[in-house]
């Protein structure tokens, strides 16, 4: 007798706890880290949690033996069936490794990443591109924070600017709260060499979208919301699109241009990646699902604030001729720290099909 449950009986309570756990962590990824940010978020969370593990817990005691067995393995079966898919899912639409990785192995003593910025680097033929090559990079996430230092930005978007790319996207997501704008001021400078294109993120329209928007836009930074703008590179078009995210599943996509053409699309969640697939765009940039934030060593991710969970974690892939490109992000929301995964920013470079 442990606190005066029999062991056998304890032991299913516990492991419909752990169910009730798995739940909460489907739940957390799908519906309630995209809700607006707010002094309830975080009770709603706790309580949700509590409510699932200790409502498992109880069940266990109350059901009868064949339910209180049956109910948490059948939530069990669903859970692994779903991660099953994720993993069909992920091999199906895999893209390919970085040709080139910037990289600092992660050693297990040393779980804190918070600045420890790598860059990726792959390289694209689209056959949808008659131009000539040219290269794009990628950021994402700064969530600009007093606890961060200044220089670390700066240093980012530096090191940004020695790949002399040809255009810069910036995916949104400059801030986590309004007080940090003077600070985003302060170190946002274009990093291409023939022109930076920029969205907003659900934490910037959660924030002051308005000011964030006129500070990018002083920075030298073209902002792109729910309109596209067609570029010339030796005559050839590059489409570039500009969505919005608003939060949960406000995903704003503008009319995507029907001429012929490269078709670049900036959309903060990767979550618009079917529709935009659909509509024929060539490429995605994305960021807001920071690769987790904090990873489990030999399991990935845990959290991630998407429709589908983890399965677009962070990467490279391909979806139909569509590419998705999903940043880590160069900064950290709440909490403003990282835990085995780093921060990057990604080097594209493109060129047609032979
Ligand atoms: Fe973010």
């Amino acid at each position: 007798m442990i606190l005066g449950f029999q062991p056998s009986l304890l032991g299913m309570a516990l492991g419909s706890a752990f169910v009730g756990g798995l739940v909460f962590l489907v739940l957390v990824n799908q519906r309630f880290l995209v809700i607006r940010d707010s002094r309830f978020k975080m009770p709603v969370l706790v309580v949700s949690l509590l409510t699932l593990t200790g409502g498992g817990f109880f069940l266990a005691l109350v059901l009868p033996p064949l339910w209180r067995i049956g109910l948490p393995l059948a939530i069990l079966a669903g859970i692994l069936a779903g991660e099953c898919q994720r993993l069909f899912r992920r091999r199906a639409w895999a893209g390919s490794p970085p040709v080139d990785t910037v990289f600092h192995d992660v050693p297990f003593l040393k779980p804190v990443t918070t600045t420890d910025l790598v860059c990726h680097r792959y390289t694209v033929a689209f056959p949808d591109w008659k131009g000539p090559p040219f290269r794009l990079v990628h950021l994402s996430d700064f969530h600009v924070h007093p606890a961060f230092d200044e220089g670390y930005y700066r240093r980012v978007l530096d090191r940004a600017a020695t790949f002399e790319a040809d255009f810069a996207f910036f995916t949104g997501d400059y801030v986590t709260r309004a007080e940090s704008i003077p600070i985003l001021e302060r170190i946002l400078r274009p990093v291409a060499k023939r022109g930076d294109f920029a969205v907003l993120g659900n934490h910037d329209h959660w924030s002051d979208p308005a000011r964030i928007q006129t500070v990018v836009e002083r920075a030298g930074i073209r902002m792109l919301m729910q309109r596209s703008e067609t570029l010339l590179l030796e005559g050839q078009p590059i489409h570039v699109i500009g969505c919005d995210y608003a939060g949960y599943a406000k995903i704003y996509i503008p009319p995507v241009p029907e001429a012929p053409g490269l078709k670049l699309a900036l959309c903060h969640t990767p979550d618009g990646i079917f529709e935009l697939s659909r509509k024929g765009v060539d490429a995605v940039f994305s960021g807001h699902n920071h690769a987790g934030q904090a990873r489990v060593p030999g399991l990935g991710a845990v959290i991630v604030p998407s429709r589908y969970g983890r399965l677009f974690d962070h990467g490279h892939f391909v979806i139909g001729k569509t590419h998705l490109f999903v940043s880590s992000g160069v900064g950290a929301a709440t909490p403003p720290m990282r835990f085995y995964c780093q921060p990057d920013i990604f080097v594209v470079d493109v060129t047609g099909v032979d």
